[in-house]
């Protein structure tokens, strides 16, 4: 089945088509327009989309060497994201399935990102452990089929994505700010400030990172006029205190489910500190990252799992609504 594939939920407008399983061509436009603002601008975003899509579809049609009447399915991000930007999509989405009289699916994006990692290896067997991090969600889950997902740990407060770019603001970086702070922190020392690592030694799968961020804060404040600070330093020290903790829980959910294998998913997964980190901890245990244009926001992911769901019988009705808060489980 010819699959193509809608993302909208921040601030990537993305088109892919998938078919058989394969993907035949990805495009991802992330908008510029935020990085002065230091985040996203939702109504900007929005309008970016609806100004984007259009192309976007069309480039992803010529790279896949198909016409428009070719697609035979349409799967479309509903949640979770941004109301805006997930309704500009979805709506996009819906006049084209419309027009061409063929099924739609609502895709829960995070469903997408986890099912990023069958695209890296088709071979990937259930049971396994995810750890999902983006900009807006820091999870562990046992997945133990399609549709069958546990929560095992989340975040108290900030996702680790969210970490990366309110650290980046205040290092006085741009937007996102996890790409940025992994290259100004690739050659820094990763000790050279004891930023705090929440909850690490317990053993409750939680997450916090406000207080990382706060203590990046009051670090930069008392020592801002100093001469000698090495931003390097104090980049690769901040990442390593996110990774660290995420490394840690995403240990002991592993030995608390004992599977053999894990996923980890999300922007944050590009992250190749933290690829790096999880290799050794858990060297062990078979762990699969997706492909790094795969990690962050890409329509890929979205038309894959399609295809999965529009080949099980399973479509949307014509009037199903977006879900910014929509939950995996
Ligand atoms: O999955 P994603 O593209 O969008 C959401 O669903 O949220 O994730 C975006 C997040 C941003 O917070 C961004 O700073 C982070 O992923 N990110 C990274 C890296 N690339 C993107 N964090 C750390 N290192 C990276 N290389
Ligand atoms: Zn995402």
């Amino acid at each position: 089945m010819i699959v193509l594939g809608v993302e909208s939920s921040c601030d990537e407008t993305a088109a892919a088509i998938c078919s058989n399983n394969e993907i035949l061509s990805t495009i991802v436009s992330s908008q510029v327009i935020h990085s002065k603002f230091g985040g996203v601008v939702p109504e900007l975003a929005s309008r970016e989309h609806e100004f984007l899509l259009n192309s976007i579809v069309d480039e992803a049609l010529v790279e896949a060497n198909i016409h428009k009447q070719d697609i035979e399915g349409i799967a479309v991000t509903r949640g979770p994201g941004l109301a805006g930007t997930l309704l500009s999509g979805v709506c996009f989405a819906k006049g084209l399935a419309q027009g061409l009289q063929k099924p739609i699916i609502g895709i829960n994006h995070l469903e997408a990102h986890i099912f990023a990692n069958f695209l890296a290896d088709p071979e990937l067997d259930f049971p396994f452990v995810c750890l999902l991090v983006s900009g807006g969600h820091t999870q562990l889950w046992l997945v133990t089929d399609m549709n069958h997902y546990t929560i095992l740990g989340t975040t108290r407060d900030d996702a680790a994505g969210e970490a990366f770019d309110k650290g980046a603001r205040i290092l006085g970086l741009g937007y996102p700010g996890g790409p940025e702070i992994e290259k100004l922190g690739k050659n820094g020392n990763q000790r050279a400030v004891d930023f705090p690592r929440a909850f690490l030694n317990n053993k409750r799968l939680e997450f916090s990172f406000s207080g990382l961020k706060t203590a990046l804060l009051y670090f930069m404040d008392s020592n801002k006029e100093k001469d000698n600070i090495n931003l390097e330093d104090i980049a690769a020290s901040y990442q390593q205190a996110i990774i660290d903790v995420l490394v840690g829980k995403l240990v002991q959910a592993v030995e608390k489910v004992n599977v053999k294998t894990c996923v980890i998913a999300g922007g944050v997964a590009a992250n190749k500190s933290l690829r790096k980190t999880v290799n050794k901890a858990l060297s062990n245990t078979r762990v699969l990252y997706p492909d790094l244009s795969l990690c962050t926001d890409n329509a890929a992911m979205v038309a894959y799992l399609g295809e999965l769901y529009l080949n099980m019988g399973v479509s949307s009705s014509m009037d199903f609504d977006i879900n910014p808060n929509l939950k995996l489980a």
